[in-house]
């Protein structure tokens, strides 16, 4: 009795260690056709016959003999159905796994290797005129169940019988899959992946061992990559484990396991290192289908920062170039990151390419890795996995009559491959990849060509223009704003009105209404569509739609509760940030910008970086908006010489307006004066004030060449601040507003400097009580910071300033001559 106990808590403490990352709420493991529980990789999985009110089969044919003597595995009893016949499992709604086992054996009169059938769920058909020749199957779908029941129903074709080893349902964490993936050689994003049912067609632990259902926090099954290598000589592998970081708020161990992201396969260029060449697998596919990627990248070959460039390449198109991990996991040497695509159009091949290379830009280190990659099929425009002959509901509707059958298999020879578990079973499946599939396949690939999917049409999505799957019809608009009711008008800026609404499905947006007449706004309308699908991103404001019917040009964003940072600075009488929140909205949307900046392609100059374009949700957390005037970078745009200057004044990048020539360093620029901004809560051109305070840039920069910014900054602040913090936080700004470009930090050094910033303002420095005020700036004399509260602030016409609380009519009342000479000001400095 001891020792059980011994037992049951070392099995306990196991099962604690190996779920520790996600306990799923449903957790069906269900032993078909067996009177016993079974067992597979140590997973127990439950007699049908146990619960008996999964199945809905009034009329049950136990077939006799063998299931006793056979002992407990799961392959070697069925259940088979001659009618439709349906499993009923009640959970709570959201992702889950689906996962089917079958084992064709042969009993009595069923020979199961002939067997024909469908299995659909109520949104999905997974299955359709479905055959196991002769080896085992696993079949793993991942479907997001809307209901409070998951009914999975078995319908034979037509004489034929249908017949199941084991399932599996079981819940999947929210956050698993989400978002609107980018298509591969596309800009253009993949709407909304939740409603999408997905079936697990490879899933590969690059230059690593294989990892079973029971070494995984989602049990999942990973299969070694050299199978798949085309050339294996050109490619070696690599195994850190203990040196992966899981950053928060990236890839965490139930995106994958360790053993995942602490091994890869690297390019083998060791003897040369000179060599530039693809490492390339060739993956087995179902043509007809939209495939969903994964990647997972981890980089434990790089001894440092910024040493590792490549390129990822899916079908010869490209995905993703000069992807540099250490930059896109916060600056982290190692951390786990994973990346999403889907392919643009069903397959047309029942073969797909994957390669990495290294970048053709940063050559001094030529390597390319990866450490993981998953491949899922994404049902059609039916709901269908599978195309074949079944329709659903047109045999299930008819009678309910099932019946099942519990049957057994005596073979001995199969007890010999018991616990190599179905992972191996798939995995040599997978590789030896068509010629169990080819006779389901091929005559269907000319149907999947006229499945009329939404997202192929016969053209390409070349332009998002053209991209319906952004496109929300004019009358929803209406709906959702009450006909642009004046009521739910949150704000005017140059390119129109925008109103709070709301969708049908209760989605809060902001309606962003373009006035019809300015070509300008047309040109900024369309940068702002390609913009925000291309980029998707925490600290960037999500596009939901749009809509250019009858000529309108709106465009539909996330709602933002607290508006722009601009209106808790001054102005609108709401409550003062504390200095806390301050860093932390300028650190978000600095992460926003330098996302924008170092991002999975190109470059992109947003070119209007100002408070009123930062925006706060209902956390305070901040999100860049307004993309209008964006560009992509030099790299696009060699000579970078524009002829109109463009952004809003007390903002403006001096050299650009002197050279016209337009670098990130601009945005950094801007966004230095953001800082200030937020430091000395006071419009960045004030021309009521003293003719040497107009420009806040200006004026916070003679304070704080004179070593006293103390002086000059928000009243709220005073005394809770931290000298330290707020010198880093000076200094920073001080640097963002260097007269030259190339003086001035990258975005990726201001964040990681506010970010240090923000630690100097929470340190609690031993045997010193946080609250000591003396730690703190101290009060200031009230003239100097007695500024208009008037928000005054002036947009360049046609610029949008889309959230503004004030429109550009607030010129009126301001002396343009006085701003304009302030420019000119500026410009010689
Ligand atoms: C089978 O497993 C279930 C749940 O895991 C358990 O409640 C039941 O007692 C087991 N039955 C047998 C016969 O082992
Ligand atoms: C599942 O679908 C529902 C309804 O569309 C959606 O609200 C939910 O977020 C989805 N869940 C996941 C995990 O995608
Ligand atoms: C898998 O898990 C077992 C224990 O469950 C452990 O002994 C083994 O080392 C693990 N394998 C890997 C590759 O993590
Ligand atoms: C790598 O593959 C891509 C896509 O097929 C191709 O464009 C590129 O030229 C290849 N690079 C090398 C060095 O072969
Ligand atoms: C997949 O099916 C769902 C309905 O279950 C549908 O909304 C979605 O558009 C389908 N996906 C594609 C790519 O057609």
């Amino acid at each position: 009795m001891g020792i059980e106990k011994f037992g049951n808590f070392i099995l306990i403490s196991i099962l604690i260690c190996i779920c520790h990352g996600f306990t799923p709420q449903d957790n069906y493991l269900i032993n078909c056709g067996s009177p016993t529980n079974g067992t597979l990789m140590g997973r127990i999985f439950m007699s049908d016959k146990l619960s008996s009110k999964l199945l809905t089969s009034p009329k049950e044919i136990l077939a006799s003999e063998s299931v006793n003597n056979a002992g407990s595995d799961i392959y070697q009893t069925a259940r088979v159905f001659t009618e439709v016949s349906s499993y009923k499992f009640s959970i709570t709604r959201g992702r889950h796994w689906v996962r089917l086992y079958f084992n064709p054996f042969d009993y009595q009169n069923f020979k199961m290797g002939s067997a024909k059938f469908a299995v659909s769920s109520q949104s999905h058909v997974l299955l359709s005129d479905f055959n196991v020749k002769s080896t085992r199957v696993v079949k793993e779908y991942s479907l997001n169940v809307t209901t409070n029941d998951l009914v999975l129903t078995f319908t034979p074709s037509g004489g034929s019988f249908a017949f199941v080893n084991a399932i599996e349902v079981i819940s999947i964490p929210d956050t698993l899959i989400t978002g609107s993936p980018r298509f591969i050689g596309n800009p253009v994003q993949f709407p909304d992946m939740s409603m999408q049912g997905l079936e697990t067609i490879h899933r590969v632990n690059m230059g690593g061992p294989l990892v079973a259902a029971n070494n995984d926090t989602l049990t999942r099954t990973w299969v070694p990559d050299s199978g798949f290598l085309l050339e294996k000589n050109l490619a070696k592998t690599v195994s850190k484990f203990s040196t992966v970081n899981f950053v928060p708020g990236y890839a965490t161990e139930d995106s994958a396991p360790r053993t995942v992201y602490g091994s890869c396969t690297e390019m083998n260029s060791a003897d040369n290192p000179n060599s530039i060449f693809n490492v390339t697998w060739e993956f087995d596919v179902e043509p007809g289908f939209q495939y969903y990627f994964r990647f997972h990248f981890c980089d434990i070959v790089s001894l440092s920062l910024n040493q590792l460039y490549f390129n990822l390449y899916v079908d010869s198109m490209v995905a993703a170039t000069d992807i540099d991990l250490s930059t896109l996991v916060d600056n982290t040497l190692a951390g786990a990151y994973s990346m999403d695509f889907v392919t643009q159009t069903p397959k047309g091949s029942n073969k797909i390419r994957v390669s990495i290379g290294p970048s053709t830009v940063h050559t001094d280190y030529p390597n390319a890795i990866v450490n993981g990659l998953e491949i899922m099929k994404m049902n059609n425009s039916k709901g269908q996995l599978s195309t074949g002959s079944f329709v659903p509901g047109s045999s299930s509707s008819s009678k309910q009559s099932n019946i099942g059958m519990i049957v057994g298999s005596a073979i001995g020879s199969l007890l010999a491959v018991v616990f190599l578990g179905s992972c191996f079973v798939l995995y040599k499946k997978r590789k030896r990849g068509q010629d169990g599939h080819s006779k389901t396949w091929m005559p269907f690939s000319i149907n999947g060509t006229s499945m009329g999917s939404k997202y192929s049409n016969g053209t390409t999505l070349t332009s998002i223009t053209t991209n319906a799957n952004y496109r929300i019809p004019f009358a929803a608009v209406k709906d959702a704003t009450n006909n642009f009711d004046e009521s739910r008008n949150i704000g005017v800026g140059g390119f129109g009105k925008v109103y709070k609404g709301e969708l049908n499905d209760g989605t809060k947006v902001a309606v962003k209404r373009g006035n019809p007449k300015s070509q300008q706004g047309l040109a900024e309308f369309r940068t702002e569509i390609e913009m925000l699908s291309q980029f998707r991103h925490r600290h960037l404001v999500s596009l939901i739609g749009y809509c250019d019917e009858n000529n309108e040009m709106i465009l539909i964003y996330e709602y933002m509760e607290n508006g722009t940072v601009k209106s808790h600075l001054y102005g609108s009488g709401l409550p003062s940030l504390t200095w806390k929140q301050r860093l932390e909205i300028c650190i978000g949307a600095a992460r926003g910008l330098h996302y924008l900046h170092t991002g999975d392609s190109k470059p992109v100059i947003h070119r209007d970086v100002k408070s009123a374009n930062i925006l706060l949700d209902e956390n305070f957390m901040a999100k860049v908006a307004d993309f209008g005037l964006s560009k992509t970078g030099p790299e696009l745009d060699q000579t970078h010489v524009s002829t109109a200057v463009k952004g809003s004044f007390g903002y403006l990048d001096p050299e650009y307006f002197r050279r016209q020539q337009l670098t990130e360093k601009s945005d950094v620029y801007s966004f230095g004066v953001v800082l200030f901004e937020v430091l000395c809560a006071r419009p960045v051109i004030d021309p009521t004030l003293p003719r040497e305070m107009v420009n806040l840039a200006e004026w916070a920069m003679k304070w704080q060449k004179k070593g006293q910014l103390d002086q000059i900054i928000d009243q709220s602040l005073c005394g809770n601040i931290r000298p330290d913090s707020l010198r880093k936080f000076a200094e920073t700004g001080e640097k963002c507003l260097a007269d030259y470009g190339v003086d001035r930090p990258s975005m990726g050094d201001v964040l990681w400097n506010l970010e240090y910033a923000l630690q100097l303002q929470e340190a609690v420095v031993d045997g010193e009580p946080e609250d000591n005020s003396t730690n703190m700036i101290g009060e200031l004399p009230p003239q100097i910071n007695n500024f208009s509260q008037g928000d005054t602030s002036v947009n360049v016409p046609g610029t949008a300033g889309q959230f503004e609380e004030s429109s550009i009519d607030d010129l009126s009342g301001v002396s343009m001559s006085k701003v304009f000479s302030q420019l000119v000001k500026s410009e010689g400095r």
